[in-house]
């Protein structure tokens, strides 16, 4: 192993550009000096897209679970009743975060490793009329499920003014959303997935609708209020001292979503997907999910005949490369690829290749080259 080299491929934090790191070693500014309100000024038109918004999208200096609470403390009002799409760990979160705030929460669960299915909430929300919000994780991390949230909002919206509320973190920068156009409420994002940052921020995007039951919400939460992030934004301000450097940052993250095209980062994503899933399909090694369901920006692999964690460790140990295991009862049963972000086709090339040759070390003989094959196959067909 190489010392000082390593190959990240968990689904978050992800690997940080060399350019974006570079911009976020620039000297300090005030954070009330007209450099940073520059800074958002130029940030703010540029993030939109990404979330598919014509909203401001608000800047929170904390982790993606931050997010998660500010939705919930900011769109719930105490004593309402909600209900949390449980598809994973982190609609499990949403759980634990309603419950803490002494929400009235219905849970629904769905199987570890499938999408839910849109007609099942319709039918509940038919069944449960007082549901004020209903929360969903777009891209289940624990699982590599990406759910169906615009077929979702759809049957949401049709049947109730129930707001819809989606965990993002995943998912944006590596997914397509069209937030206005699906008619989601409230998305939240954090930085150090897709959007190649490190960890340190989280991200909230409100509709006008949910901006109306959050102007009536007088539960207070000084720092996660996001009437003052809105009301600061307008001017190119932040209530609180921002991450001044990951904004340095995002703003170079923003010129090479530009660069690149959005719809071709997402398109790279899908073929890393489909790269993936075919490696581990001509291995004969399982994967979690179907292919309708997964996700573009990580794979879950839930091998029959090798223990998954002996695989990790032995990547770890001789190439210094880090993928993810399984979160609670999958703990043991999956590991977990991450391909998003600062990640290309190339890469997964790499990380099969070095898999092909840790799964022979640990006694799981496999013919080498199998899986770089398909995946080579499926990169030269086009990948989508
Ligand atoms: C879908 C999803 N939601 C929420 C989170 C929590 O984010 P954080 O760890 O930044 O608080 C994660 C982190 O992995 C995630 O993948």
């Amino acid at each position: 192993m190489q010392p000082d080299q390593q190959f990240l491929r968990i689904p978050g934090p992800t690997p940080v550009p060399p350019s974006v790191q570079r911009a976020m070693n620039q000297p300090m500014i005030g954070h009330r000096d007209q450099e940073t309100k520059d800074l958002l000024h130029r940030i703010k038109p540029k993030l939109k897209p990404v979330f598919g918004t014509e909203q401001d999208v608000l800047i929170i200096a904390g982790s993606g679970t931050a997010g998660l609470e500010t939705a919930v403390v900011n769109a719930v009002h105490p004593g309402d009743e909600v209900l949390v799409i449980v598809t994973g760990a982190f609609g499990d979160r949403f759980v634990q975060i309603c419950n803490e705030h002494q929400i009235e929460t219905h849970r629904f669960d769905i199987e570890w490793g499938e999408a839910v299915k849109p007609e099942l909430i319709a039918d509940y929300l038919r069944q449960h009329t007082g549901i004020k919000a209903v929360f969903a994780t777009f891209c289940e991390t624990s699982t590599g499920v990406l759910n169906p949230v615009k077929e979702l909002a759809d049957v949401i919206h049709k049947q109730s003014d129930t707001l819809f509320i989606v965990d993002g973190v995943s998912a944006i920068g590596g997914a397509d959303v069209k937030m206005d156009d699906w008619g989601i409420d409230i998305l939240i994002t954090g930085s150090q997935k897709a959007m190649m940052l490190p960890p340190g921020l989280t991200f909230a995007v409100v509709s006008e609708r949910a901006w109306q039951v959050i102007e009536t919400n007088d539960r207070p939460s000084f720092y996660f209020n996001l009437t003052k992030y809105r009301k600061q934004l307008e001017n190119d301000a932040t209530p609180f001292t921002p991450a001044v450097s990951l904004l340095f940052g995002l703003k170079q993250v923003l010129a090479l979503f530009e660069e690149e095209g959005l719809d071709t980062v997402f398109a790279r994503h899908e073929r890393m997907k489909n790269m993936t899933r075919a490696a581990f399909r001509a291995l004969n090694i399982p994967l979690l999910t179907t292919d309708q369901a997964a996700s573009p920006t990580v794979t879950a692999v839930r091998p029959d005949d090798f223990d998954p964690d002996a695989l990790r460790n032995e990547l770890k140990k001789e190439f210094n490369m880090t993928v993810a295991g399984g979160q609670q009862h999958l703990k043991g049963h999956i590991f977990r690829i991450g391909h998003m972000g600062y990640c290309s086709p190339a890469d997964i090339l790499q990380v099969i290749g070095i898999i092909e040759v840790a799964l022979n070390k640990i006694g799981k003989t496999v013919k080498l080259g199998t899986g770089v094959g398909a995946a080579q196959e499926m990169m030269l067909s086009g990948g989508i």
